[in-house]
């Protein structure tokens, strides 16, 4: 049964028809693919894709911390609103940056109905990131966002479409709203999602956007982006193939558990198995362009893939550790280090994501990895984005996150017992970025392969540029 109506097939991106390069990068988050890596990527020839989550908070600390290089406020420029790019500026930017040490300022939570700021401080944020990445050369750039924080992806690619991305990338649930999302965008429609509430009568609830009435006029004309849904096993291809009118989605990245970042939960909801094995003829089959991710970066994996049918790989972890890379560089040279001399471990956490997902964490000294880290950090919940909806006992809809502190949580109604192991992805990867607000502690996530690191490394304290590790993969 299909979705909606409208025939997708008519309306194509240009630039990317047929365009099937052999490395896609990652879109990882919180800020690791910034537009400087995926920039890069994408002139080199590859996909360079940025990380979407949480860019509102991202662009308020770059703002507040002076926005050295003139970057975000280069790209405000060319918004076509200008009074919300100055809305924004006038909210966040600090001349010369805040004094280290100094907390950042608080950006409003998203909820069913966000200020108006927020609003505009995510599509203004989404903006400049793709326009940075694009920036001086007519590559294409993709954009990546976790289907589960699902409230602001109605703002944020409207602010991507409106700086011309080329592609969206979804996973960390079943995206299947988003080519709808996109074509609404693109007509000038209004556009909304349907957000999943826990509770026995509301099962989920719909936030609204339309772009006509917030920007006072209509949106120019855009351009459509592909949609490529992050998936990790043939059957979910093939309900997104039947489920949806045919072009909605481009293509897949078949993501394998042994990736950086959030994994699919096993089948049988305990350990990865033999149904866990992804049958690639099957995807094969469908006829759509796909890329496999997951412990591919080595040119042997690439040519296996090649050799199944896929158009390349998707690589995260190796331009994780890239110089390029946003994470804060002496987190990078540290996770170098311990992997070139075998010293480092990643796990994957069942428990950690307020997601639900299983996580991979690297276990690095001083982050969160390390029990005393995280027994030493209060639970406080100041960014929100992994916050769920839930059906109150009065029949409104609450928010709650399992990482909040648990007397919070159990006022909202929530189990104990699902606070347990919890820890605060928001603050840990924003730290790992370097945008840390004072006692807050990094959370590094990796895949379970960085057996490049003695490949493109020659010791222990060497580093190694993203064009060093693409001309590695296609040696
Ligand atoms: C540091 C890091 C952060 C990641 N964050 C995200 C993310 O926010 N969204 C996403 O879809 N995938 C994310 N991933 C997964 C990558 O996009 C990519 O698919 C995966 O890393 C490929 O496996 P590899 O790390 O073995 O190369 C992340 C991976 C890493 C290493």
């Amino acid at each position: 049964m299909l979705l909606f109506e409208k025939n997708f097939l008519s309306k194509k991106n240009l630039i990317m028809e047929n365009y099937y390069p052999k490395i896609r990068l990652g879109g990882m988050g919180v800020n690791i693919s910034d537009w400087l890596l995926s920039k890069t990527l994408s002139l080199l020839g590859q996909i360079g894709t940025l990380s979407g989550t949480a860019l509102e908070r991202v662009v308020a600390c770059i703002l507040q911390n002076g926005d050295h290089g003139e970057h975000i406020r280069r790209a405000f420029s060319h918004f076509p609103f200008p009074e919300h790019t100055e809305k924004v500026l006038n909210a966040y930017f600090v001349k010369g940056g805040i004094t280290k040490g100094t907390p950042f300022k608080t950006v409003p939570f998203f909820n069913l109905n966000p200020d108006p700021l927020l609003v505009s401080l995510t599509i203004c944020a989404n903006y400049a990131f793709v326009w940075l990445a694009k920036e001086g050369h007519s590559n294409p750039i993709s954009i990546n966002y976790l289907e589960k924080i699902h409230i602001p992806h109605i703002y944020a690619i409207t602010g991507a479409m409106l700086a011309g991305v080329d592609e969206i990338s979804m996973g960390a649930g079943i995206p299947l709203q988003i080519p709808k999302v996109i074509n609404d965008i693109y007509e000038g429609n209004i556009v909304s999602y349907n957000v999943p509430v826990i509770g026995k009568n509301i099962t989920s609830s719909e936030v609204r956007f339309d772009p006509k009435s917030f920007f006072g006029s209509n949106l120019p004309s855009l351009k459509k982006p592909h949609f490529i849904p992050i998936i990790s096993s043939n059957l979910l291809a093939l309900l997104f193939t039947t489920k949806l009118p045919p072009g909605s989605v481009y293509g897949f990245v078949v993501e394998e558990p042994t990736a950086g970042g959030h994994n699919a939960p096993p089948r049988n909801k305990v350990e990865y198995g033999i149904k866990d094995v992804v049958n690639y003829n099957e995807i094969a089959k469908l006829g759509l362009p796909f890329w496999i991710g997951g412990a591919y970066a080595s040119p042997e994996k690439l040519k296996w893939a090649l050799s199944v049918g896929a158009k390349g790989i998707q690589a995260g972890s190796i331009f994780a550790l890239c110089k390029e890379s946003g994470m804060w560089p002496a987190y990078r040279k540290k996770v170098c280090k311990l992997g070139f001399n075998d010293e480092l471990q990643v796990r994957t956490d069942i428990r950690v994501s307020p997601t639900g997902y299983p996580f991979k964490v690297a276990v690095v000294s001083g982050t969160l990895s390390e029990d005393y880290i995280y027994e030493l950090r209060p639970r406080i919940c100041d960014k929100g984005l992994l916050r769920t909806l839930y059906e109150k006992s009065n029949g409104k809809i609450g928010y709650r996150c399992s990482a909040e502190p648990e007397y919070q949580y159990s006022h909202k109604e929530g189990i104990l017992a699902d606070t347990v192991g919890i820890a605060c992805l928001c603050n840990g990867l924003l730290s790992t970025c370097g945008l840390d607000d004072p006692g807050e502690y990094p959370i590094i996530t990796l895949g379970d392969d960085f057996s490049f690191l003695k490949k493109l490394m020659k010791n222990e304290n060497d580093s190694y540029l993203a064009k060093d590790a693409v001309d590695y993969l296609l040696s």
